[in-house]
């Protein structure tokens, strides 16, 4: 393939070259620049590796709106494993089997490390279950579970991309219609 022309012309670098940025005596020095600010936390948990789109789908199942402590959200950073990514930071914060679980539906790549005294005491993977119990609304208006007092049921018919079947009206839904409880 041939190479894409440069959009600027050498005329306009040139006088870009005029414009001499001041000279600021506190500018921070170049490494502290590239380094990524997310500060490492002393106690709770880091979720990682969730894919951006899951952002704040993760944020809303940890209620991260109400937490007390630092959270630290950052979001389109790049990652080898998955592209683009997304890390939470919860300071202060474990999470219950439940909450696990509801991540997997979002961020089923999502690793979930539980840090004490700086340090990662545990990494769990998580993993998309079989069967979702009451944790997905089905989109289907007429759907049972939209009329009356009864738990959903979804099973994971493919996990990715992520494909479900609710248990009562067959309804199947991919990841962009999935709406969590
Ligand atoms: N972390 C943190 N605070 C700490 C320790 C770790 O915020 N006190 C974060 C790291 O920034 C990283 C995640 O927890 O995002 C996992 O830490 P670690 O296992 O050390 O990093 P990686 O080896 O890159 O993890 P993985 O292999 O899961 O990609
Ligand atoms: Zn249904």
């Amino acid at each position: 393939m041939a190479k894409k022309k440069k959009k600027t012309s050498s005329k306009t670098r040139r006088t870009k070259e005029k414009i001499k940025a001041k000279k600021i005596d506190f500018a921070p020095k170049e490494e502290a620049k590239r380094e990524l600010k997310i500060s490492a936390i002393e106690e709770g948990t880091v979720i990682d590796h969730i894919p951006t789109d899951a952002t704040f789908k993760v944020v809303e199942i940890l209620d991260l709106e109400n937490q007390k402590g630092i959270v630290s959200i950052a979001t389109n950073l790049s990652s080898k494993k998955i592209g683009k990514k997304a890390i939470i930071k919860v300071g202060g914060k474990s999470l219950s089997q439940e909450e696990v679980n509801k991540i997997a539906i979002v961020a089923p790549d999502a690793t979930v490390n539980i840090i004490k005294n700086y340090n990662v005491k545990e990494k769990i993977k998580v993993k998309t279950p079989d069967v979702i119990d009451n944790v997905v609304k089905c989109s289907n208006p007429v759907c049972i579970t939209n009329n009356e007092q009864i738990a959903t049921k979804f099973y994971v018919v493919k996990k990715d991309p992520l494909k479900i079947k609710c248990h009562y009206c067959e309804r199947s839904m991919g990841k962009e219609g999935i709406e969590i409880i």
